[in-house]
């Protein structure tokens, strides 16, 4: 029995979906606590793809009860659109619940995001246009729109015509946008919130329900370390907090009721949108990851930035999130490569740096010093066990788990369910380096 969080380890998209997934297969609960419809979690089984913003990606289990909790912000609209696809796929959502505290994306949140990255020019974040840090912003100035408040028909048409007349003053004043006209919003609002109703509860209420049920949780995170508001490479971040400590909060548990926290990492990196990437690759390396990586966002379809493993991140994600273990995933995209390089340390002002810098500007002027290390040119995808694996890749794994000081529990060789190496089942298996980071003799499951 265990409760995990699991955590992406990098700048997103690093296959929390896929694992969470997985992991889901011993899992009563899902949660997800933060983030909204900026996040694009992928799921592939038996030839079929789900993407999912919203929806935990546990959904695909039908005992398996999934909560959007209360930290995470909600496009109806989007989420609607999410429960229909699922919907006509025969997926059921029977077991789908929202918190009635979670905040609400509202059209003046997509139209002030988009308008607000375009004043910005040169400074530019490369938001994903969701209207995710307008949603956050308002949660924080306390004058968003609950869950609840949208459940509430009697009093939301006055308190979304106030939202509205004020929101309309900054998309005409600053933004020079047509105003909204508040009768539309609150008709279609009205509407939404009657297809949603039956599914908003007391998230909190309904996690600790499951605690003292001794039932496994799976908290399941968006987005990533690096794009952790107080934590990441700020301003380029989203509004949320990703990292571990973000889960209790936006599930509304306490911390000791976590056992394990998971840290999710490509056997490479990747970033969409701006900000510093010292490992960054722009030549036929770069785009061969991106290629083979299928690097496309789930969300917007942008493409995703391609460079080498950067272990001083990593080792930022341990230290952050008190990673108990790793989940390495798209091994197998570097399966033609003749080498890969492991960023080990930075060069920053002439001077050796082996810890990530909290200022951003250091961050930015940060050269990457590479171990290199062999290739193994030869498919993975097959592997189903760590024997399976060629002899260098499980060499490039171990000198991960080395350089990061935590063991890897999980090393996935593509997108399916099955292209999976667990070397540890992090829910039901005790606490051991399988991986060891002294490289003693590996077990395999
Ligand atoms: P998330 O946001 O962390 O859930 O990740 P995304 O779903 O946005 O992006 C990960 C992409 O990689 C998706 O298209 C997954 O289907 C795919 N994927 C996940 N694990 C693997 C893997 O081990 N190998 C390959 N080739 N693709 C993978
Ligand atoms: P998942 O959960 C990758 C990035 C955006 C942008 C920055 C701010 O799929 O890993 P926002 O719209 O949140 O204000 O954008 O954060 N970003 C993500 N990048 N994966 C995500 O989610 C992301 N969610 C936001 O590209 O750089
Ligand atoms: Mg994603």
């Amino acid at each position: 029995m265990a409760n995990v969080i699991v955590i992406g380890a990098q700048w997103g998209d690093e296959g929390k979906g896929k694992i969470t997934d997985l992991l889901s297969r011993s899992a009563d609960v899902v949660v997800r606590s933060q983030g909204g419809v900026n996040a694009g979690h992928t799921v592939v089984v038996q030839g079929q793809t789900f993407k999912l913003h919203l929806i935990p990606s546990g959904i695909l289990y039908p005992e398996t009860e999934c909560i959007i909790g209360s930290g995470t912000v909600i496009d109806p609209q989007v989420l609607i659109e999410e429960i229909e696809q699922l919907k006509a796929l025969n997926v059921s959502v029977d077991n789908l619940f929202i918190s009635q505290t979670a905040h609400v994306t509202m059209p003046y949140h997509r139209l002030i995001d988009r308008a607000a990255e375009e004043r910005r020019g040169e400074y530019k974040i490369g938001t994903t246009g969701r209207g995710i840090g307008p949603t956050y912003a308002d949660k924080s100035e306390r004058t968003g729109i609950r869950i609840l408040d949208l459940m509430n028909s009697e009093h939301l048409p006055k308190k979304l015509a106030w939202a509205i007349d004020y929101k309309n003053v900054i998309l005409e004043k600053i933004y020079n946008i047509t105003p909204l006209k508040p009768d539309e919003v609150i008709a279609e609002y009205l509407k939404y919130a009657n297809i949603l109703r039956p599914f908003v509860i007391d998230s909190s209420l309904k996690v600790d329900e499951a605690v003292r049920e001794k039932k496994n949780i799976l908290f399941e995170g968006a987005q990533g370390t690096l794009l952790d508001l107080d934590h990441g490479t700020y301003p380029y971040v989203t509004s949320s907090n990703p990292i571990a400590g973000g889960a209790c909060v936006g599930a509304g548990v306490g911390p000791t009721i976590i056992d394990r926290v998971i840290g999710v990492a490509k056997a490479y990196t990747t970033r969409v949108g701006e900000g510093p990437f010292p490992t960054e690759l722009n030549g036929s390396v770069g785009t061969l990851l991106c290629d083979r990586g299928a690097e496309f966002g789930t969300t917007t379809g942008r493409r995703r930035r391609c460079g080498w493993f950067d272990a001083i991140i990593g080792r930022y994600a341990v230290r952050i999130n008190g990673l108990d273990c790793l989940a390495i995933t798209k091994l197998d995209v570097l399966d033609e490569l003749e080498e890969i390089k492991v960023c080990v340390a930075y060069k920053v002002d002439g001077q050796t740096c082996h810890h990530f810098p909290s200022n951003a500007s250091t961050f930015a002027q940060c050269e990457p010093i590479y171990k290199t290390l062999p290739g193994w040119q030869q498919p993975t995808t097959h592997c189903r066990t760590l024997k399976d694996l060629p002899k260098q890749a499980l060499d490039y794994l171990k000198f991960l788990a080395e350089l990061m000081e935590v063991p890897i529990a999980i090393v996935s060789l593509g997108a399916s369910r099955d292209q999976t190496i667990i070397v540890e089942d992090p829910i039901h298996g005790p606490k051991r380096a399988l991986l060891d980071p002294d490289g003693s003799p590996v077990t395999t499951t």
